[in-house]
């Protein structure tokens, strides 16, 4: 029976350990919570790194571990976690892609890096793969693989999703190796963005910078066609509006109930990044402060920070910059009874998640870019009882269908704060009538949705490449 074989950079489980003892744990990013709950079906296979740098001698019991769950692992070494992932991957296109270009490295050694161990995971690929079975590749450390796979295996399937933004052409051509990068995705039958913005954004660049022509979502190269389209990622719904009216939850929600009595809470979940905006979401919540003192003592800013590539320099500073704002704001602000920012800088279980998702009367979403972003429907999935408001920036991909969102320019604090005390202010029936409709939005077009159109639209694409011969 044919499978699919799910690539990505890091597994949905990550290998920590204690006392030379491994454990697994659930990975953060919306990739991975995302597919978790759909890799484990029939044959399907994940294959990834598992975010630990492991002995040579302890590799065949994780592989063992991890072949129980679906999971085959890569595993990377101390140079290539430099190189390759927090060099190319994180310090070269990870910025670009988020226009931050001016905090991205071109270095040739990241690059000969990237290379290689985009080589390593098409070996551990041709190493499962069976004829019939379907390849799908995820994310923006993987940009090659789609070519190298095709190399070896020439009339494969192959899916290729992005789960970031791609950048304008006059961001991307900084790129030295951007014809490359090119090829290497255009190996795929299939090219997924979350958005058509993205979409146009692939396209242009793809025809300014190689012979390659295009017709309409279809770009021709060497004799192959490749489809480019617009798959909104959605989430597993029905899980987190499930969890919310759990009694586990419910508990944990009476625990907050108690403590912060009658305060109005903001939400802010992300990893630590720079394309999050969490130095802006707080300046504006400190001008809230500033221009409306009656909110002094009711209201509290509830924001978890997971780290995220603190061994790169700009994570590491930016969480210097949190530290000092979250204290200037808090020592100015505070009274003896109450605290304006709630700050974590750690992960949650997914029941905590749950609990302060259902609690919180503002969800404040707030990135200079992001593909997606899946907290912002995470909180709308969990407002099962009390409606609450989210806030959104223009800059998410989520944007584009969580219209009756407040959305705002994450760049205009004075838009941001006025959002803030729009959403405080905002009566119930209001609240109500946006809440709804965003639910119907995210409770439909969930994970499943996109795993089953993304995958149509697969084999759809590569029957009919099939029958022009
Ligand atoms: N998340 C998590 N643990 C936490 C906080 C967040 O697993 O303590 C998850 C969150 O539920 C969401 C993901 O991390 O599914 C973040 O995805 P998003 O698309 O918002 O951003 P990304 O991290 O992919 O840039
Ligand atoms: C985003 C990316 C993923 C990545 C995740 C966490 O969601 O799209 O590819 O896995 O962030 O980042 P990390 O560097 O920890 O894998």
């Amino acid at each position: 029976m044919s499978k699919t074989i799910i690539i990505s950079n890091r597994l949905p489980v990550k290998i920590t350990q204690q006392n030379n003892e491994y454990e697994l744990q659930v990975s953060e990013g919306g990739l991975a919570t995302g597919l978790g709950s759909i890799y484990k079906e029939g044959d399907n296979i994940w294959i990834g790194w598992c975010g630990l740098d492991v002995p040579k001698e302890d590799e065949s019991r994780i592989i063992n571990e991890l072949e129980k769950e679906n999971l085959a692992p890569v595993f990377l070494t101390e140079d290539e976690i430099k190189l390759y992932y927090e060099g190319f991957s994180n310090e070269t296109l990870w910025p670009v892609f988020h226009y931050m270009s001016t905090y991205a490295q071109y270095d040739e050694s990241y690059w000969e890096s990237y290379k290689q161990v985009n080589e390593k995971f098409r070996d551990a690929v041709i190493a499962l793969a069976q004829p019939g079975d379907i390849i799908w590749i995820h994310d923006y450390q993987l940009l090659l693989l789609p070519q190298l796979i095709r190399e070896k295996l020439p009339d494969t399937t192959i899916g290729f999703f992005q789960h970031i933004p791609f950048p304008s052409f006059e961001l991307f051509r900084l790129i030295p190796w951007r014809a490359e990068l090119l090829n290497g995705m255009l190996g795929a039958d299939l090219i997924g963005f979350h958005t058509y913005d993205d979409v146009r954004h692939f396209t242009s660049s793809a025809t300014r910078v190689l012979p390659v022509q295009t017709n309409a979502n279809t770009i021709h190269q060497d004799d192959r066609n490749i489809t480019i389209d617009a798959f909104p990622m959605g989430i597993d719904a029905k899980k987190f509006d499930a969890l919310s009216k759990t009694e586990e939850v419910r508990l944990i929600n009476d625990n907050y109930n108690e403590i912060l009595g009658d305060t109005k809470i903001i939400l802010s979940i992300d990893r630590l990044d720079y394309s999050k905006g969490i130095v802006q979401r707080l300046l504006a919540f400190e001008k809230v402060l500033i221009e409306h003192p009656e909110y002094i003592g009711k209201i509290s800013l509830h924001m978890i920070v997971v780290p995220s590539r603190d061994t790169i320099p700009q994570y590491r500073d930016l969480r210097d910059d949190i530290d000092k704002l979250v204290g200037n704001i808090n020592s100015r602000f505070r009274t003896s009874a109450w605290h304006p920012i709630h700050y974590f800088y750690r992960s949650f279980p997914i029941t905590e998640l749950s609990a302060l998702y259902n609690r919180a009367n503002i969800c404040l979403v707030t990135p200079m870019r992001d593909g997606m972003n899946l907290v912002s429907k995470e909180y709308v999935a969990s407002k099962t009882n009390e409606p609450g408001v989210l806030i959104l920036s223009e800059m998410a991909g989520a944007s584009k269908e969580l219209i009756e969102a407040i959305i705002i320019n994450p760049n205009n604090l004075a838009e941001m704060s006025n959002a803030i005390v729009q959403a405080l202010e905002m009566g119930k029936e209001e609240q109500q009538t946006r809440m709804l409709s965003l639910r119907q939005t995210v409770l439909k077009f969930d994970i499943n949705h996109w795993v089953k159109i993304f995958m149509d639209q697969l084999k759809e694409v590569k029957e009919l490449e099939k029958s022009r011969y």
